[in-house]
């Protein structure tokens, strides 16, 4: 029965069935009755505790189940971490150690550990182990309804081209990297991004944001001004004379729903809105602050990422710094701002002024009428970085939750 489970639920790779790294011979010995009858003759027990797998794992095809001893190990769950980088998807982990304890073992089963047992194991437990983890699914593979990526975009100060930045990596990912993405323009009255794109922003937006219980997918695509098939831009216009609050759980909702219906959710945040309606910002996966080289610059900076990092403790934050070099002098260097702001830069972006024009000109986005230029390539490392396209985990689904809490 137990071998047929296994064979059964074997990929067609040449994935070894089974390895096992341990620290003394009396498990070493259980182990060898476990694999002789699971019929794993191409199996390997080795001895060593989990640093000894991270180096012979690293860069190998990894078994379908491993077992791994943590009895010399200092930092259990530290460790087990590290494994998991070196671990393929579906590689099944068994761990063995010393400590009795509930927590530990608790821990272990949060970041993707099959099951933990204390030493000395028994033939028995072991058997009956590595036959449940062969039966079912490898553990952390959570089926969440898959929510598209929050993004904001704020700028530390007026011109420093955070509108441009939302509607530039917006284009990319929806043009480039093939992403479904709306871009919600939050500056009601003086807001630039459905302009720049050439297009008129829609009448709806206002109206979803008064009567938040209207919203619901067939109002946000009438209200919506659609770019092209994959970029969508939510925005509007309002009179200056208009003054209107609006409610910010009404905008949550609004972020929820494109957010189920979009791979990509960019918010073009006005300083004022963001400091006023904090806790929107709390549910973004990536936050970009921008910034010029600027002392007030910089200052603000150095605020805004600290407001985020408390409102948002979950979201990747990026310190953007665009159109470096617009003013050449009075302009601080990346090092003076770096060292000024406590803050290391993760995106430099130069001003290009003629590249600026010919997109103004064209009514297109900058990305689209100089591809190759430096500002554009500054532009599409900064996309691809915001709509995650590195932190996916492409080698371990079955580590997923445990690589999403340390990126
Ligand atoms: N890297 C750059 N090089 C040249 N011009 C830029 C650059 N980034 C933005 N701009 C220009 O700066 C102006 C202000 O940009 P905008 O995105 O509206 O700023 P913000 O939204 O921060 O107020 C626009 O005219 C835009 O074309
Ligand atoms: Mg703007």
């Amino acid at each position: 029965m137990a071998q047929q489970a296994l064979k059964s639920s074997a990929p067609m790779g040449k994935r070894r069935p089974f390895m096992a790294f341990v620290l003394d011979d009396e498990t070493r010995a259980t182990l060898g009755r476990v694999a002789e009858d699971q019929g794993w003759s191409d199996g390997e027990i080795l001895e060593g505790g989990v640093r000894e797998a991270i180096d012979a794992l690293a860069g190998v095809s990894t078994p379908q189940v491993l077992v791994i001893d943590l009895s010399d190990s200092n930092d259990s769950l530290g460790d087990i971490g590290s494994l998991a980088e070196v671990c393929d998807a579906g590689t099944r982990v068994i761990a063995l150690g010393n400590i009795n304890d509930v927590n530990l073992f608790r821990n272990l089963v949060a970041l993707g550990v099959q099951d933990y047992l204390v030493k000395p194991v028994t033939v028995e437990a072991l058997n009956a182990l590595v036959v449940k983890a062969a039966e079912e699914p490898a553990a952390a593979e959570p089926e969440e309804a898959k929510a598209g990526r929050l993004i904001a975009v704020i700028g530390a100060r007026g011109g420093v081209g955070a509108s441009t930045i939302a509607v530039n990596t917006g284009w990319l990912m929806a043009h480039e990297q093939k992403l479904r993405v709306a871009i919600v323009d939050l500056d009601l009255y003086f807001g630039t991004v459905a302009l720049s794109l050439d297009l008129e922003a829609g009448r709806g937006f206002r109206e979803a944001l008064e009567n938040p219980n209207r919203i619901d997918g067939l109002f946000i695509e009438r209200a919506m001004v659609r770019e092209s098939d994959n970029l969508f831009i939510l925005g509007a216009e309002e009179a200056l004379e208009n003054t209107f609050s609006f409610d910010p759980a009404a905008v949550e909702l609004l972020l929820d729903k494109l957010r189920c219906d979009f791979d990509c959710v960019i918010v073009d945040f006005p300083r004022a809105v963001v400091t006023a309606n904090a806790y929107i910002l709390s549910a973004a996966s990536a936050v970009a602050v921008v910034s010029d080289a600027s002392l007030a610059g910089m200052r603000d900076t150095l605020r805004l990422v600290a407001f985020t990092k408390r409102v948002a403790p979950a979201a990747a934050v990026k310190v953007v710094v665009n159109r470096f070099g617009a003013a050449k002098k009075g302009e601080l260097s990346k090092e003076d701002f770096e060292r000024g702001a406590g803050l290391k830069i993760d995106h430099l972006i130069p001003q290009e002024a003629g590249v600026a024009a010919i997109s103004a000109g064209a009514g297109k986005p900058l990305v689209e009428v100089a591809k190759r230029s430096r500002l554009v390539t500054a532009l599409r490392k900064l996309s691809s970085e915001l709509a995650a396209v590195e932190d996916e985990p492409t080698k371990a689904p079955f580590w997923q939750r445990f690589l999403k809490r340390g990126a």
